[in-house]
């Protein structure tokens, strides 16, 4: 039986992720954001890119809702011209095999971005240890060691679940979402993240955000 990859090869361009680096002035590397469905993740992340954007750097925001709306949603969303077996091939919901391609999507996705010297924010629950590990080493594979950033947002559970701005907790607790991260399913919080926001009453998400450029400083990339 044919192997898919014995005909597909790679191609090396002459334009290097170098040139691309040196022409925008900047490193392309992943901020990559994990925590509890509440936690802050979109909110800080969306700050941190505007105030990326105002210092002149080339930056993008992934964010797990919405990526869900186009490159990880169910196809027959998308069209209804696709069968429903389709749809339940490609789209992705919140089973365990779902979300580790939902972060492997994304981690291929940032790949790209950081390879055009892109710096590449990503909001994602992504709540097991493994498919963010393997992100890492994916980037760093392409790029080199320090270009992938593992935010924590570490906002307690009962924090999240007291927010609830989607109601989702409500309804996770009611059983009526199942495999709810934090309620029916696991979180494993990151052992040794880049940045580590623990959370304190009253800290305004521009305060977070302004913690992680500040260790993009530290760290040279900025
Ligand atoms: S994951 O685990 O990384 O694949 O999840 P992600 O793509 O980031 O999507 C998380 C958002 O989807 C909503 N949602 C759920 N979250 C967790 N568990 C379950 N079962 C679930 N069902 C729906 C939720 O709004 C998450 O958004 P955020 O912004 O994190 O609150």
């Amino acid at each position: 039986k044919r192997d898919i990859k014995d005909d597909i090869v790679w191609h090396a361009h002459t334009v290097t992720r170098e040139d691309r680096e040196a022409k925008l002035g900047q490193r392309g590397v992943v901020i990559w954001f994990t925590g509890l469905s509440g936690c802050g993740k979109s909110t800080i992340a969306n700050e941190l890119d505007r105030l990326l954007l105002d210092r002149g750097a080339a930056c993008t925001l992934l964010d797990g809702d919405n990526v869900r709306h186009g490159l990880c949603a169910p196809p027959a969303v998308l069209s209804e011209e696709h069968s429903e077996e389709f749809a339940s091939r490609f789209g992705l919901g919140f089973g365990p095999i779902d979300r580790e391609e939902n972060i492997r999507r994304i981690g291929a996705v940032t790949e790209l971005f950081a390879s055009a010297g892109v710096i590449t924010l990503a909001a994602f629950v992504s709540p097991y240890r493994r498919d963010r590990d393997r992100v890492r080493k994916t980037i760093e594979s392409s790029g080199q060691k320090g270009d992938f950033l593992e935010v924590f947002v570490d906002t307690p559970l009962e924090v999240c679940q007291q927010r609830d701005p989607k109601g989702l907790y409500q309804k996770a607790l009611a059983g009526e979402i199942k495999n709810f991260t934090g309620i029916s399913d696991p979180y494993d919080a990151p052992p040794n993240p880049e940045v580590h926001l623990k959370w304190k009453e009253g800290q305004t998400p521009h305060e977070q955000a302004s913690v992680i450029l500040q260790e993009l400083e530290n760290r040279g990339i900025l």
